[in-house]
């Protein structure tokens, strides 16, 4: 039995295959139930019982020998005909593809970078908010007509809880927590009870700002923001304020920038006129820092706010507000930024 096992042992190193046919029948010539190794098992019970633990060990050796021997034969082969089939396995891997990020927060990024710059940090609140910190704090009384301007989604049957309609809310959260100076950015999503068009939505983006110190001036509110419109759209970004009214600014104002098109000579984006406006915005009214606890007779100052799809409009120039939820790759995918 143990020559057997030696001589059987000697030809497993000599095996070859020039194929899996020839491959295969190695496997039925040794380990099949006929096989001539499992035929050496099948004489294990004549061995003498001293032998057994010794011949017992050798078998299992040998059994072992040759379905490894096998298994690499095997994978020699399957290797041997994916080179046959033209791979070239030393080849560099395709890149990986890289995702996109969405336009708008390339943007809302953008905005905060720019911001941060000049020591804005960002302050975060909650979408479904109650009705004082999206109006009450900031002097809309209660039968404001002002309320009028946003048009407000609330939650059934609980008149007091709404989805915030401006961003504004969070600012209403910093002043009552925190004391001056106060210098915060507030990107976010808001809701608006608007039929949905090409122009419209019924929620979009903001990304408010609001710096309260001793001595804020109306001065400081134009310089952060001329420094904003030259950084975000060019050197050559001229802006211009016009008087608004907001219930919690006052004096309030809208910016324009110089079309960013045309260069302000006049185009049907900016409607002939040379401008196009970004924002609103203006210096924090008395009755929003008494509310919260500031003291305004110490403290100013001023707010702003913009809507991120609008600045990623000038941008980019996409003509339908409806892309920015539609989640179109095709559209998606051409958004390649560093932010
Ligand atoms: N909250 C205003 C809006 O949603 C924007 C704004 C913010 C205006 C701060 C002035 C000051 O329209």
């Amino acid at each position: 039995m143990q020559d057997k096992i030696k001589f059987l042992s000697q030809k497993i190193d000599t095996f070859t295959a020039n194929g899996s046919d020839e491959l295969e029948a190695l496997r039925i010539q040794y380990l099949s139930k006929k096989g001539e190794i499992t035929a050496l098992f099948n004489d294990f019970r004549n061995v003498p019982n001293e032998q057994k633990r010794e011949i017992g060990q050798l078998l299992n050796v040998l059994r072992d020998k040759a379905q490894n021997k096998i298994n690499d034969l095997k994978e020699a082969l399957e290797s041997a005909q994916v080179v046959e089939k033209g791979m070239d396995l030393t080849r560099t891997a395709d890149p990986i593809a890289l995702g996109t990020r969405h336009p708008l927060s390339i943007v809302k990024n953008e905005i905060i970078d720019i911001f941060s710059r000049i020591g804005f940090t960002i302050a975060e609140g909650p979408e479904i908010e109650d009705d004082w910190h999206v109006f009450g704090a900031l002097n809309f009384a209660p039968e404001h007509p002002a309320r009028d301007m946003q048009d407000t989604f609330f939650i059934e049957q609980h008149p007091d809880v709404l989805l915030r309609t401006h961003t504004s809310s969070v600012q209403s959260r910093v002043m009552t927590s925190q004391k001056p100076p106060i210098r915060v950015l507030c990107p976010g999503r808001v809701y608006r009870n608007e039929a949905i068009s090409y122009r419209a939505h019924c929620f979009f983006h903001q990304v408010e700002g609001l710096y309260i110190d001793k001595q804020v001036s109306f001065a400081d509110l134009k310089q952060a923001l001329l420094y904003f419109a030259k950084e975000m759209f060019g050197e050559h970004t001229q802006i211009r304020l016009r008087p608004s009214y907001f219930p919690f600014t006052e004096p309030s104002a809208e910016m324009d920038i110089s079309c960013n098109l045309c260069g302000g000579k006049g185009c049907p984006f900016c409607k002939h006129t040379g401008w196009v406006e970004i924002l609103g915005c203006g210096m924090v009214d008395p009755n929003v820092l008494n509310e919260c606890g500031i003291d305004s007779s110490e403290y100013t100052g001023y707010a702003f706010g913009m809507g991120v799809e609008r600045i990623t409009n000038l941008k980019y120039q996409v003509k339908d507000l409806r892309m920015f939820s539609e989640n179109d790759v095709r559209f998606l995918q051409q958004f390649k930024a560093a932010y």
